[in-house]
């Protein structure tokens, strides 16, 4: 196909560089939005006169029809076209005639493709942040049936302190609740519309740009011609809370990971959610959580790749931000897999309890809780603290824990110590007895459940 800039030029762009310029393999995406744009922007020209009423109407007609082909398949994305901006203008000329040349008026490709991002990107958000919830639920709905389940609690990866594994799960509910937050804030940012900055100054059209701005949905037009073609900011907002949320997803991936090792065994992903091995017969491999943590990477990658396209850029458009596209949609696709793997597999994952409470009553799990014990007694923390010290060290020298000493025992240590001392130190009491706002007793994680309930309303 002819460029449609030819005009200024001798000879033809050499082929190599023509492939090399076209972003229509990655940008033709985004072609719903690129008519959407230009139906807005033919209503606008025809309202301010700029353009007849008559070939508005058989240009939108001319757009329409387009959009429908493209949809039935009717109509297939001529890959040799620049980009998806010069496809729909060709195709449009071609279908109606001259008219269709009258749709660019007052428009730049840069405000153009400015507004398709933005109205790309805004359905796609809505999609993940969909996405998201469908996980939080899954996370809820494990929360659900794990209220009592108990667990070790851990710092350092080391034992720490029984938790119910509702507590635990719901701590990845309220990440995944803010990285809605994130992604919503992001979106809230981006819904202003660049289109009518033109090329980056402005137009000498009568131009009604609060006409194609709520005719598109967003809250508002940009208030600088220049910042409104020249800036990815948004893009950035949006990789950057993706980031955050694979970053979330990554340490629960982590967490899974290492919970469905024989070392631990705490939980058993579905068949439908694990892989075998290609040589060893007994492996159930945990192939989805770690590719969600190994895909973590890129999503992180496509930011740092804009971050450093845009960063020494003089405005206003410039070539290098076509470069925007394939990072950020990388970014979406990544992210949109990685959630709908990841929302079933946690949903199907058999949580093996007496694993979790046989590995709870090792490690002297409850230690804090026999210091505690002492100082409802009476005894100021830190000495309680030592003395328990010394009880765990006994312990390690006769192989027992902290439940099995004698009451003799204890009171080798403290006289404080009475019959009451093993009630107090049971799993489930040190579990119920943590009533501190936020924390893992009942009526936090009720609380929490609720909250999270709440939120998917
Ligand atoms: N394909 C281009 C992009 O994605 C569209 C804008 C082109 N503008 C220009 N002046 N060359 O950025």
């Amino acid at each position: 196909m002819g460029k449609m800039w030819a005009g200024r030029f001798a000879k033809e762009l050499d082929r190599v560089a023509d492939d090399f310029n076209s972003s229509i393999h990655f940008d033709s995406r985004m072609y719903r939005q690129d008519i959407k744009g230009s139906v807005s922007h033919a209503q606008m020209l025809a309202k301010q006169g700029i353009i007849s009423e008559d070939d508005c109407r058989l240009v939108i007609e001319g757009l329409e029809g387009i959009l429908a082909d493209l949809d039935s398949g009717k109509l297939s994305i001529d890959y040799g076209a620049e980009d998806i901006h010069m496809f729909v203008e060709e195709v449009l000329t071609k279908r109606i005639g001259d008219v269709g040349k009258k749709l660019h008026t007052a428009r730049s490709r840069n405000d153009q493709v400015a507004v398709d991002i933005r109205l790309y990107l805004r359905d796609e958000a809505l999609e993940i942040t969909a996405l998201v919830k469908e996980l939080i639920g899954a996370v809820l709905f494990k929360s659900e049936e794990n209220k009592d389940t108990i667990c070790p609690g851990y710092t350092h990866l080391q034992r720490a302190q029984p938790i119910s594994f509702a507590h635990h799960l719901l701590s990845y509910a309220m990440m995944l609740i803010r990285d809605v937050g994130r992604i919503e804030d992001a979106v809230k940012r981006m819904n202003v519309c660049p289109l009518g900055s033109c090329a980056l100054a402005g137009t000498t059209y009568d131009t009604d740009r609060g006409y194609t701005a709520a005719a598109l949905g967003f809250d508002g037009y940009t208030l600088n011609s220049i910042d409104g073609v020249s800036d990815r900011d948004f893009c950035l907002e949006l990789m950057s809370a993706f980031s955050i949320m694979m970053m979330h997803l990554s340490r629960f991936s982590e967490e899974i990971i290492f919970w469905s090792s024989w070392e631990c065994k705490f939980i058993e992903l579905d068949d439908s959610y694990t892989t075998g091995s290609s040589i060893m017969p007994q492996k159930k491999n945990p192939d989805m959580a770690e590719l969600v943590r190994g895909k973590t990477g890129r999503v992180y990658g496509n930011l740092m790749a804009l971050l450093t396209t845009l960063k020494g850029l003089p405005l206003a458009y410039n070539k290098d931000m076509q470069e925007d596209k394939e990072a950020v949609f990388d970014s979406i696709d990544t992210v949109k897999m990685c959630l709908r793997v990841f929302a079933p597999m946690v949903r199907t994952m058999r949580v093996l309890t007496d694993n979790m409470y046989a590995a709870a009553g090792k490690g002297f799990i409850n230690a804090t809780d026999l210091a505690d014990y002492l100082v409802k007694k009476g005894l100021p923390f830190r000495t309680a603290y030592k003395l328990v010290g010394q009880s765990v060290a006994y312990c390690i020298e006769n192989g027992k824990v902290l439940d099995e000493l004698s009451l003799e025992e204890l009171r080798a240590f403290s006289p404080m110590f009475e019959e009451d001392v093993y009630g107090e130190i049971s799993l489930e009491s040190c579990v119920s007895k943590r009533i501190s706002k936020g924390g893992t007793g009942k009526e936090s994680v009720e609380a929490q459940i609720a909250y999270v309930k709440e939120f998917l309303k």
